[in-house]
Order: structure tokens, then C-alpha cells, then sequence
């Protein structure tokens, strides 16, 4: 199953990633947390994204693209993958279609998240983080047992740079510029489904579960 993740910073799009990779052993590739992993290791491509992630713009396509050819091209992609953040524009969006036509695959659905922008920048603002494994908290909604613990692996938990709220409004504001197009870029695909993400993490889970299973 070839899985594209569409929504707002915010709509749980990694979240819901992370439980289908345990259901479906499928992977996440997500260009954000790809991104993290260069700006982290101080690599030259993680020095060029640093700048625009601070400030919640878009990295340029070049460097996303290459990045998502690379990551497809891998073994473990080949049984299918969920792409969480990419394509972000629809320029991302065709350059996706021609590179999976040249492996010979095509995407299976474009799952939308809808939350509204409010709510957004409650779950942003509140998200922690997990140093260690990557999983995700809230400090009201998914609260750790521990305070700043992973209940996974006790690791510490951090909050992203850019889950302040002035650079959260202005990746919304990017969102609503950019990438919301590829909503309809995806219906005239016929490969959409719009999901209600302002319900649970489990309910929203089951929404996608029935999607799946119908395809
Ligand atoms: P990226 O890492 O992709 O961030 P994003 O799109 O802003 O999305 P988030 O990770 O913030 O949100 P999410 O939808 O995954 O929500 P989550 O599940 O964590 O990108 C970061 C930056 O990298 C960009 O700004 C850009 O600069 C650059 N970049 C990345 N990809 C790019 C590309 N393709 N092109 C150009 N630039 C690119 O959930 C959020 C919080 O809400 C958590 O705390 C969670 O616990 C909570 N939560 C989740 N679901 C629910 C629920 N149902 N109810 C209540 N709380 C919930
Ligand atoms: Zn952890």
C-alpha cells in the first residue's frame, strides 16, 4: 500500500503514522523528521534547511526531492511506504508522480487530516517529543506517565523549535498558501479521502483502518 499523509502542522499525521507502521510494516518516511536527523548531525544539507524550518517556511524542492528519491529507492520501501509531509506543494506533488512512473508504482490514497486552525495551535504549541525513539505526547492530550518521560524507553522529551506559536501560525499560514491545493490536486486524482481529525487518536485511527480496507 503506497500511502501519502495530506494536512496542516498539527493534524497528526505522524501520530497516525506511527500506528500504521506497526499494523500495515509498511515504513513512515516523513522529510520533517529526515530533515531533523540532518539538522541534528550539522550535515551541509541539515545547515541549508535550518534557516527556513526556524522560520516555518518550506525547504527548497531540490533538496526535498533528492531526499525522497534516495529514501524510496531503499529495500524496505519497495512493500510500500507512508509519506508524512511530502509532497507539501503541488509542484512536490507532480514531481512525486513522475518519480514513482519511473519505478514503475503509483499511490494508492491521499489520506486528509482536517482539523481546524485553532485546535492546531493547541496540539502544536503542547507537543513533546521523545529524544530517544521519536514518539509523540502532549502535555494535555496524550500526557506521559512520567513527566518529560517516553513511556516507551524512559528517553527525555523535548519540544521542537518551531512549536512556538509565532512560527506555528505562519506554518499554518504556509499550509493554507501551498499546500492546501493538493487536496484538490488528489480529488481530480480520485484517490482522496478526507478524514475528521479533530476526533480522537483512536478514532481517527479506526476512520483510516475502514479506509484501508476497503482498497
Ligand atoms: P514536519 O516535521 O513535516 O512538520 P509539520 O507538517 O508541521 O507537521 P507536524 O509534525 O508538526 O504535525 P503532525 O501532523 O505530524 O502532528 P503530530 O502527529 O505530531 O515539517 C517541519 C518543517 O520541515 C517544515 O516547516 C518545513 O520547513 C520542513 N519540511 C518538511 N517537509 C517538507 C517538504 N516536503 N517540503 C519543504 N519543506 C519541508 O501531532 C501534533 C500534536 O498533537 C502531538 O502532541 C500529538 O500528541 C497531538 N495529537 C495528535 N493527534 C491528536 C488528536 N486526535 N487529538 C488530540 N491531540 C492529538
Ligand atoms: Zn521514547
Amino acid at each position: 500500500m503506497n500511502i501519502v499523509f495530506l494536512g496542516p502542522p498539527g493534524a497528526g499525521k505522524g501520530t497516525q503514522a506511527k500506528i500504521l507502521v506497526e499494523k500495515y510494516g509498511i515504513p513512515q518516511i516523513s522529510t520533517g523528521d529526515m530533515l531533523r536527523e540532518h539538522v541534528g548531525k550539522g550535515t551541509e544539507l541539515g545547515l541549508k534547511a535550518k534557516e527556513y524550518m526556524e522560520k516555518g517556511q518550506l525547504v527548497p524542492d531540490e533538496i526535498i526531492l533528492g531526499m525522497v528519491k534516495e529514501r524510496l529507492s531503499q529495500p524496505d520501501a519497495q512493500k510500500g511506504f507512508i509519506l508524512d509531509g511530502f509532497p507539501r506543494t503541488v509542484a512536490q506533488a507532480e514531481a512525486l508522480d513522475k518519480m514513482l512512473e519511473e519505478m514503475g508504482r503509483k499511490l494508492d490514497v491521499a489520506l486528509a487530516l482536517i482539523v481546524p486552525d485553532e485546535e492546531l495551535v493547541l496540539r502544536l504549541t503542547g507537543r513533546r517529543t521523545c529524544k530517544n525513539c521519536g514518539m509523540m505526547y502532549h502535555i494535555k492530550f496524550k500526557p506521559p506517565k512520567v513527566e518529560g518521560k517516553c513511556d516507551a524507553c524512559g528517553g527525555e522529551l523535548y519540544q521542537r523549535p518551531d512549536d512556538n506559536e509565532e512560527t506555528v501560525r505562519n506554518r499554518l499560514k504556509v499550509y493554507h498558501e501551498s499546500t492546501a491545493p493538493l487536496i484538490e490536486y488528489y480529488k481530480n486524482k480520485g484517490i482522496l479521502a478526507e478524514i475528521d481529525g479533530s476526533k480522537s487518536i483512536e478514532e481517527i485511527t479506526q476512520q483510516i483502518i475502514n479506509i484501508l480496507e476497503k482498497k
